[in-house]
C-alpha cells in the first residue's frame, strides 16, 4: 500500500496487538493471572463462524485463555441465559461476547443486558452505553473504539472537526457519535432517512459510513481533504465474481479525501485488537491493578 493516503489498519491493529501481548505477559509476571475471553456462537451463520474463528485465534495469540461455547441455532433463550449466568460468575472468565446476529427465538437485547457489566468487552449493555454517554468508565464498543484510534492517529486533536457518521445503529453509528462527541467534534447523525446526504457529507472533515450499502458515498460528496472511514463489509458479486467492498465507493473517494480507509484492510481489523484491549482492561479492573504501560 504505498498510496499515503491509505490507511492500514491492518498494521495498526497489529501493532496493538504485539503490545496487548507485551501487557498480557507483563501483568501475568507481576500479578499471576492470565486475562480471559468467552466467545459464545449461537447456530451456523457462516460469517459468525469465522468472526469467532478468528477471535479464538487472536485471543490465544495474545497469551490471553480462549473459552468458545458452540450451541445449536435451536438454542432456547433460558439455555443461553444459564450459561451467561455461569460465565458472570467464573473468576477465570474477564470477558464475554454473544456474537450476534442470534437466531430469532432469542430476545438479543435481554442477552446482552444479562452479561455483568463489567465483563461485556462489546460495551453493548444498557449500562455501558449509559456510561459512554454520560463520562463514565465502562467498556466501549470495539468497532468505533478503533475507527477513533485511526482517526486520532491521523489527526491528532478532533476538537472542533465536524465529523458526519452514517448509520445510527446501537454496534457503530450511535457509539460512534458518542466517542466523537466526547472529543468535542460537532457531529451529525445520518441515516437512510436523511434528506440531503451528499450536502450532509460534503459539510464533513470526517466521514464515518456504517450503513451497510455497497459502496453509496461518491467521492464528489466529499469536500476536498475529508478522513474517510468505511466500517462497511459488503459481499458483492460482479462478472461472476464476488468480492469484498465497503459503503465508500473507494475509487472516486480516494482522490478528494486526506485520509482513507480500505475494505478489507482497514476498520476490520481493528475490531478484534480492541476486543482484546478491552479483555485485558476489563481484567485488569475485576483484579484491581494498574494496566500495565
Ligand atoms: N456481529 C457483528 N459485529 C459484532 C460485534 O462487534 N460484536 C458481536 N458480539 N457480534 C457482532
Amino acid at each position: 500500500m504505498s498510496n499515503p493516503k491509505i490507511i492500514d489498519g491492518k498494521a495498526f491493529a497489529e501493532n496493538i496487538r504485539n503490545k496487548i501481548a507485551a501487557q498480557v505477559a507483563s501483568v501475568q509476571k507481576a500479578h499471576g493471572f492470565t486475562p480471559g475471553l468467552a466467545v459464545v456462537l449461537v447456530g451456523e451463520d457462516p460469517a459468525s463462524k469465522v468472526y469467532v474463528r478468528n477471535k479464538g485465534e487472536q485471543t490465544k495469540a495474545s497469551g490471553m485463555a480462549s473459552f468458545e461455547y458452540k450451541l445449536d441455532a435451536t438454542t432456547s433463550q433460558e439455555t443461553l441465559l444459564k450459561l451467561i449466568d455461569q460465565l458472570n460468575k467464573d473468576a477465570k472468565v474477564n470477558g464475554i461476547l454473544v456474537q450476534l446476529p442470534l437466531p430469532k427465538q432469542i430476545d438479543a437485547q435481554a442477552v446482552i443486558n444479562a452479561i455483568d457489566p463489567d465483563k461485556d468487552v462489546d460495551g453493548f449493555h444498557v449500562v455501558n452505553a449509559g456510561r459512554l454517554a454520560t463520562g463514565g468508565q465502562g467498556l466501549v464498543p470495539c468497532t468505533p473504539y478503533g475507527c477513533l484510534l485511526l482517526l486520532k492517529d491521523r489527526l491528532g486533536d478532533l476538537t472542533g472537526k465536524h465529523a458526519v457518521v452514517i448509520g445510527r445503529s446501537n454496534i457503530v453509528g450511535k457509539p460512534m457519535a458518542q466517542l466523537l462527541l466526547n472529543e468535542s467534534c460537532t457531529v451529525t447523525i445520518a441515516h437512510s432517512k436523511t434528506k440531503d446526504l451528499p450536502g450532509e457529507v460534503r459539510r464533513a472533515d470526517i466521514v464515518v459510513a456504517a450503513v451497510g450499502r455497497p459502496e453509496m458515498v461518491k467521492g464528489d460528496w466529499l469536500k476536498e481533504g475529508a478522513v474517510v472511514i468505511d466500517v462497511g463489509i459488503n459481499r458483492v458479486e460482479k462478472d461472476g465474481k464476488f468480492r469484498l467492498v465497503g459503503d465508500v465507493d473507494f475509487q472516486s473517494c480516494v482522490a478528494r479525501a486526506g485520509a482513507i480507509t480500505p475494505v478489507p484492510g482497514g476498520v476490520g481489523p481493528m475490531t478484534i485488537a480492541m476486543l482484546l484491549h478491552s479483555t485485558l482492561v476489563a481484567a485488569c479492573r475485576q483484579h484491581g491493578v494498574e494496566l500495565p504501560k
